[in-house]
């Protein structure tokens, strides 16, 4: 891969990345030439996609288990990448969770705190660990993965979408914050997409509502889109369904040629 979309010699973290979303973007992103962090909660998932992901494209992944509700391990993670590339680019905050979709007067204390935990705390540690060492080495490029649902709630996703509404607030704090030192931060806002996570709320609440899936292959186009050196001029931007269809129109032929 050439020109705006090659990420040669970058190194990018993509949390979540050995399921759904986060995994098609780390295969996206190495496909474009980046060496990629995959992260998980468990140590032989990540072990496994990075296995994969090498032997798919010829780039090196490095697999590292960290739950993003736990400080601590993403303190490690991030030593572990420093300490292993010496560097990172990019950083694609993608794991997230909504086990199930509750009510408001059904939310407990403790499905409150382990959404926003995984969903806005450990994002914004991560986040706050890596900017400073992305701004010394000369920028960098961090994007936040947030829903539409951010944007518009919905019945039973109170807890999920609320922390994902603050995620996109805090993309736009960051990004004033950081912009003085070369580091981008935009927010991505998927709509639907078939996945695990998907699937599991939808088992637990089968009767809520649901729109048709999105493609697949089209979440590593739009996140390669958005790293390369195309998109220099990207930050502060959330990039909601609408605009990755507008998106999808500028870049077809390049990159949406299968979507
Ligand atoms: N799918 C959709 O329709 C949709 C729509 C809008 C936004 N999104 C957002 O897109 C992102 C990815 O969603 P997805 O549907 O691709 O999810 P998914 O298929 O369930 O994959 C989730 C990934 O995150 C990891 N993960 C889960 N809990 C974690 C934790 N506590 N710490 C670290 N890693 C954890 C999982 O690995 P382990 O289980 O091994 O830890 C897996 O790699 C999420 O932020 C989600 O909110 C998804």
């Amino acid at each position: 891969m050439s020109g705006i979309f090659d990420l040669s010699g970058r190194v990018a973290i993509v949390t979540g990345g050995t399921r759904g979303l986060g995994n098609a973007m780390a295969r996206g992103l190495a496909e474009a030439g980046a060496s990629v962090v995959v992260t998980g909660r468990k140590q032989d998932a990540c072990d496994a996609t990075a296995k994969e992901l090498a032997e798919q494209t010829g780039r090196e992944i490095l697999p590292v288990a960290c739950h993003m509700g736990d400080w601590d391990q993403i303190e490690a993670l991030v030593e572990r990448c420093y300490g292993h590339f010496g560097k990172v680019d990019v950083l694609v905050n993608n794991a997230g969770i909504n086990p199930a979709f509750v009510p408001v007067v059904q939310l407990t204390s403790e499905l409150w705190d382990k959404v926003y935990d995984v969903n806005l705390k450990g994002p914004m540690r991560l986040a706050a660990l890596v900017a400073p060492r992305m701004g010394e080495a000369g920028g960098g490029s961090i994007i936040n993965v947030i829903t539409q649902g951010a944007y518009m709630g919905g019945p039973g996703v109170g807890v999920y979408t609320s922390a994902k509404a603050a995620l996109l607030n805090l993309t736009r704090v960051m990004a004033t914050e950081w912009a003085g030192i070369g580091v981008r931060v935009n927010a991505l806002a998927p709509g639907p997409f078939m996945t695990d996570m998907m699937r599991g709320a939808a088992e637990a609440a089968p009767e809520a509502p649901s729109r048709k899936p999105g493609a697949f292959s089209a979440a590593p186009r739009i996140i390669s889109v958005m790293k390369g050196p195309g998109a220099r001029a990207f930050t502060r931007t959330p990039m909601p369904a609408h605009s990755v269809a507008i998106t999808r129109v500028r870049f077809r032929s390049a990159a949406f040629a299968d979507v």
